[in-house]
């Protein structure tokens, strides 16, 4: 038989007449013909519903890998996934509902400041976060660094945080596209992650699921992201655009540097400190640029300004008067966290090891390997290797120098904060490896490579 379950509706299912086969799904896509909007809504259901084994949705994503989808099916496959599950109904919440994702990078606090600095100006942010998955880290981690903070929100009291306090932050329910996390799953070991259009639907679908009227997307694109090449870092901008618009959504998407890690700190409680300072206005320059840049997004997006300079001026003058810094207080607050260390970041826990890496060159610092800077971080037990890994919040790797830097040799070049030593050794390898030098200066980067509107 070419049909490998049991039953009338997994073997084919009416719809409109057709009867439908996954094995004839898997063989059209080999072939490179496109998917019909119910084909793919067949395959989607049904493997939700677990009526389709892995072991066919495994080759089906692998001839997507070879042979792509076009716009149209990539749409039907967002949308699928989306309605797999329940979206959030963000009208019980008052103006312009904002969201902001990035496609994951290291050292990325960038929601940590973003956040309280839109909310400052009386623009909602309601937005669903993830946890971190291999070298990449996740924002609901870095705010359980506040002792009692939880991002365990049902969806009235997340609805009523925002009313009241112009943000929140929940993580992902179970029932947000559910499509998405199992397909994502079974992507993540049959190494289907990489393909343009799956990673456009997948996130996308939760971005419509989490249903905010203006979304602002950081593609990251360098060695520690998953678009390696600024190409396919617009490619999958355009991508994501394209479906938010189709869908109703105000959206856009900036494309930044991720070839090193971003800021100083990598690592839960070290990067809260450093958010922390750049609400003071203390910011690494390569932060407070993406920041300024996703932000005029979606004060623009807001209607709170008309010209991208007016934009900036505003989101400025958060972090001048601290309002962005006492919003971001008051956010803790109303999820139950501890206030008092944003005001006192040095209560934060840190690592009671530390190693500095010291420096054997002579020259300027020419690249940080982002990934291997979060590999390291991982080994220190910063990070998750499966779903279920326990985290050390207080471990991780301050960058004392970045790329463009002058070195001399015996200088410090990072800081590696561990709770073992064996582990500490382990980072301070990779650390090592981490950096690159040339003999000669570099012109400085832009972090922002180009916005996609
Ligand atoms: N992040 C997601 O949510 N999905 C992908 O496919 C890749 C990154």
């Amino acid at each position: 038989s070419k049909c490998f379950i049991s039953g009338a509706e997994a073997c084919g299912r009416e719809r409109g007449g057709t009867n439908m086969r996954m094995y004839d799904i898997i063989n059209k896509k080999k072939h490179g013909e496109h998917f019909t909007k119910e084909e793919i809504q067949f395959w989607v259901e049904g493997y939700t519903r677990g009526q389709i084994p892995d072991y066919q949705v495994s080759a089906l994503l692998m001839a997507i890998c070879f042979q792509g989808m076009n716009e149209e099916e990539t749409l039907a496959l967002t949308l699928a996934m989306r309605d797999s599950g329940e979206a959030l109904d963000l009208s019980k919440i008052t103006g312009i509902k904002v969201d902001k994702h990035s496609t994951g990078g290291v050292g990325d606090k960038t929601s940590l400041v973003l956040t309280p600095m839109i909310a400052a100006l009386g623009i909602p942010v309601a937005k669903m976060s993830g946890r971190g998955l291999g070298h990449t880290g996740g924002t609901i981690d870095k705010l359980e660094c506040f002792p009692g903070f939880s991002t365990e929100l049902s969806e009235e009291k997340f609805y009523e945080t925002v009313n009241q306090t112009k943000m929140a932050i929940m993580s992902q329910t179970a029932n947000l596209a559910p499509a998405d996390q199992k397909l994502y799953a079974l992507r993540d070991v049959t190494a289907t992650v990489d393909q343009i259009s799956l990673i456009a639907a997948s996130i996308m679908s939760k971005k419509l699921a989490a249903n905010a009227d203006a979304i602002v997307l950081d593609v990251k694109t360098g060695n520690g992201a998953f678009m390696k090449s600024e190409e396919d870092a617009f490619a999958l901008a355009r991508e994501m655009v394209r479906i938010g618009q189709n869908a109703g959504k105000q959206i856009s998407a900036v494309i930044t540097d991720m070839d090193q890690p971003l800021g100083a700190a990598v690592g839960n409680s070290l990067e809260v400190k450093e958010a922390i300072l750049a609400l003071n206005g203390l910011g690494p320059k390569d932060i407070m640029e993406v920041v300024y840049g996703l932000g005029t997004e979606l004060v623009l997006a807001a209607g709170k300004a008309e010209y991208p300079e007016a934009a900036k001026e505003l989101l400025r003058g958060t972090i001048q008067s601290k309002s962005a810094l006492h919003k971001f207080a008051e956010f803790v607050k109303a999820q139950g966290g501890n206030m008092d260390l944003v005001y006192q970041p040095e209560l934060l826990p840190v690592g009671r090891i530390q190693l500095q890496v010291l420096n054997t060159e002579e020259g300027y610092v020419s690249q940080i390997l982002a990934e291997e800077i979060g590999l390291a971080s991982l080994a220190l037990g910063g990070g998750r290797i499966t779903k279920e890994s326990k985290i050390d919040l207080s471990v991780g790797i301050l960058l004392n120098k970045k790329r463009g830097d002058r070195v001399q040799p015996g200088e410090t070049l990072a800081t590696v904060f561990a709770n073992d030593m064996e582990k500490a050794k382990e980072a301070y390898g990779r650390v090592v490896r981490a950096y690159q030098f040339q003999d000669k200066p570099m012109a400085e980067i832009p972090m922002i490579k180009g916005i996609v509107r």
